[in-house]
């Protein structure tokens, strides 16, 4: 594991060298890493670096500029870059354009022309990566027996009427050029070179032409590698290659499987650009283990300079637990001074939440800006502005959190900062499921497609750092990638249309699952018509609803060693529920508001009689039944167990959940009585003393009262035929309790 860390240290020194304009000798880095093991086992190789000269045109560092080159560094392959820092003037790459490369080349090559020995090497750079060191090149090279050798495809581009006049070859072999690498001794190459091309002339026509030239092909000697034995392009090519991962260090090889070849230099040519950066996440030694990739962080963050984010909070529509999400965002680590907070509702019911939090706590970031949904700006304007934000405010990255992105390690930030990538974001999941903010793969319509990795990625059992076509919901961003992103687009809905600028202008997605940052939220089916919606979410969002309504204190008292209080003869006493559970419950009954008259007469029963009745609403007046027994089930039942030993029944029946008022000039007591119940629960919902005076409950068999309730407490009584009790009279307030009878 360390080797493997210094390793990825040393390399990624070199690779900083090398990226300044330093000839790095990756040779160094590789002498010092294991000397012992080097030194024993490998004899001294001469250095093909001198015989074969490789070079690309890259006038931009992209993403997949530093995706070739790390991969050339993994194979100690030293590559001069033409072009870097230089306006393009190949033309636009999507369509005809590349002259430009072979003129920059011709330039670079001219003073080889008759180095015999010398061999060249081309490849692109955006779209490229090695896989394999020169060595291995050579020798398939020379294999070939061509002077010349280039990369093949499977389409006739960019003049398909060129077509027939290719040789002929052989079943699924790739019969056209590819000019995106090849590679030939330096005389023929430079021979190869020797006609004019403008710079927005087509690359690959001009190679064509010189190929489909019988006499010239045959003085050169050009040859197709039509096997792909040392090339491989990826277009139209899907079929004919596999990824072969070993599942003990991940580390990937990409197998050509028609001829059982295993090509050194891969090249995501046009449209399959996608399959080589969903390749690459294994190839070329990101993987040995662990994710090598993931040490290469060169951002070490200085705590005087701090890069200035812009933190974009968007809710873009009704989430549940939104006041759990912001203190996610509260509790973030990074000194709000440095960060100008950007927040945008595009739902009435939290604009409020949204401008108590800017009031709360917009004074201690560098600047607020906030939109509500009265302001009617759509999602994408709103991300569009949070953007031109962070650009106004020469901020270095735009951090964007949407509402169901919920926070966990509030050191993300800084972790994604440390990944120093143009665009990088945490792996975010709905709790135990598939659901993730990202996709592995896209479909052919553009829309989700599941990767090989993907359920791997999001359980977990793939650990590491990954580019990916798509990704939603919690992404930082980069300056120099600010002026690619786009929100609107026709038909895209934002982040759709964001990744898809994001792919175009060759940004990598990058998600890394190397911490467990935080989860998603479900806002499926979220009913805000309701008075407290986010109770009504128990069956969606299991594990939010769990912290934010149940005692933090629940758990602790499943342990046998804990003594459970009794206030009374086999009265037990729980800390249940939270507050929020109480205060939520009593405005949802409140809202409701259609308390029983307190008469005998009650049609809400089968026999339309009640002996001892309350003033009460019942769970099911309000929507909650189902819910109110899964909550019986899930937390009631297993307090249950541990104090009335051997009683098991799951689930726990009950046909009455009600919760009781009681008020001086409505109904301050209740006279005694038995409950038709195995058990029974009365949970406190408010506070005596404070919301009310008197009230309490006493069982009469034992003179013995529990007044001191506790909100949030539960007592738990046998019911039938023991403990007769009354409730006792409230003098002041109003006095919430909740009641079920349970196993009738
Ligand atoms: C939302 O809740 C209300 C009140 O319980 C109910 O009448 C309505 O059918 C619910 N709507 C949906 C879409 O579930
Ligand atoms: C949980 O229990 C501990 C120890 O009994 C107590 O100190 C703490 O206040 C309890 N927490 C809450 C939220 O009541
Ligand atoms: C149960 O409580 C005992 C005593 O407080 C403690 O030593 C033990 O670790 C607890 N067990 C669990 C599983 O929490
Ligand atoms: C019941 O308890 C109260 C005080 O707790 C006491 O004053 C009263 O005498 C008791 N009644 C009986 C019948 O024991």
């Amino acid at each position: 594991m360390e080797k493997h860390i210094n390793c990825a240290l040393l390399f990624l020194a070199s690779l900083l060298l090398f990226l300044q304009g330093a000839s790095a000798s990756a040779a160094n880095a590789a002498d010092v890493v294991a000397p012992a093991e080097v030194v024993a086992a490998a004899p001294a190789q001469p250095n093909l670096n001198d015989k074969i000269k490789v070079f690309t045109v890259a006038t931009e560092q992209t993403d997949g500029y530093r995706r070739y080159i790390r991969s050339a560094q993994v194979y100690d392959i030293e590559v001069t870059t033409l072009g870097l820092g230089e306006e393009w003037q190949g033309g636009d790459m999507k369509g005809l354009g590349g002259g430009y490369k072979i003129n920059l080349l011709r330039k670079a090559v001219e003073e080889l022309k008759d180095a015999e020995d010398t061999i060249i090497l081309f490849t692109d750079s955006y779209d490229v990566v090695f896989t394999a060191p020169l060595t291995e090149i050579l020798e398939k090279f020379k294999e070939s027996g061509a002077k010349v050798l280039f990369s093949a495809e499977k389409y006739c581009w960019p003049d398909k009427s060129l077509a027939d006049s290719y040789p002929a070859v052989g079943a699924k072999e790739s019969r056209y050029l590819n000019s995106g690498a090849f590679i030939g001794y330096a005389p023929q190459v430079v021979e190869l070179l020797k006609e004019e091309i403008e710079d927005t002339g087509d690359d690959q026509l001009y190679y064509t032409k010189i190929f489909l030239d019988e006499a010239k092909r045959a003085k050169l000697n050009i040859k197709l590698d039509t096997q792909s034995r040392l090339f491989q392009s990826l277009n139209g090519a899907q079929n004919d290659v596999k990824l072969e991962v070993d599942l003990d260090s991940n580390q990937g090889v990409l197998q050509n499987i028609d001829f059982l070849t295993t090509p050194a230099i891969i090249h995501g040519n046009g449209p399959s650009k996608i399959n080589l950066n969903a390749y690459a996440n294994y190839l070329a030694k990101t993987f040995s283990g662990v994710c090598t990739f993931c040490q290469e962080y060169p951002l070490e963050l200085n705590e005087q300079e701090l890069p200035i984010i812009t933190l974009a909070v968007m809710v873009n529509q009704p989430v549940p637990f939104l006041d759990m999400f912001l203190a996610g965002i509260e509790k973030l680590n990074y000194p709000k001074k440095s960060m100008h907070l950007f927040m945008y509702s595009n739902a009435e019911l939290h604009d409020e939440l949204v401008q108590s939090y800017v009031t709360k706590h917009g004074k201690s970031y560098a600047s607020v800006k906030y939109i509500l949904s009265t302001d009617g700006l759509t999602e994408s304007q709103g991300r569009q502005l949070a953007l031109d934000k962070a650009k106004q405010k020469h901020s270095d990255y735009i951090f964007y959190v949407d509402g169901d992105a919920h926070i966990e390690d509030s050191e993300v930030l800084r972790e994604l900062l440390r990944m120093n990538k143009q665009f990088v974001a945490p792996v975010f999941s709905k709790y135990h499921e598939l659901w993730s903010n990202f996709w592995g793969a896209l479909s052919e319509t553009g829309y989700y497609a599941r990767s090989h990795d993907y359920v791997d990625i999001v359980k977990r059992n793939l650990i590491g750092m990954f580019n990916v076509p798509h990704v939603t919901t919690i992404y930082l961003i980069k300056k120099s990638a600010f002026d690619a992103v786009k929100f609107e687009h026709k038909e895209l809905d934002p982040d759709m249309a964001m990744s898809d600028s994001l792919r175009d202008a060759g940004v990598f997605m990058y998600v890394s699952n190397e911490r467990y940052f935080g989860h998603l939220i479900n806002a499926d089916n979220f009913n805000t018509t309701v008075a407290r919606p986010d109770f009504y979410t128990l069956f969606s969002n299991r594990y939010d609803w769990t912290l934010k309504y149940i005692h933090p204190n629940y758990s602790t008292q499943l342990n046998e060693s804990v003594v459970i209080p009794q206030p009374c003869p086999d009265v037990y006493w729980f800390q249940i529920v939270t507050d929020a559970f109480c205060d939520d419950l009593v405005a949802i009954m409140e809202a409701y508001g259609k308390w029983s008259d307190g008469s005998n007469s009650d049609t809400r029963l089968e026999g339309g009689y009640e002996a001892v009745p309350t003033r009460d609403i019942h769970m099911r007046q309000v929507g909650l039944d189902a819910l109110y027994l899964k909550f019986l089930q899930m937390f009631v039942r297993p307090l249950q167990e541990r104090v009335f030993m051997g009683y098991f029944h799951d689930p726990p029946r009950s046909l009455m959940n009600f919760m009781v008022r009681y008020k001086p000039d409505e109904q301050p007591s209740l006279r005694p009585h038995h409950d038709s119940s195995t058990y029974t629960i009365n949970i406190a919902m408010n506070r005596v003393g404070i919301d009310y005076e008197g009230g309490g409950c006493r069982f009469l068999r034992y003179n013995c009262s529990v007044t001191e309730t506790k909100k949030g407490w539960m007592l738990m009584h046998p019911g039938r035929l023991t403990h007769f009790h009354e409730g006792l009279l409230v003098t002041k307030g109003t006095r919430y309790i909740m009641i079920s009878f349970i196993d009738p």
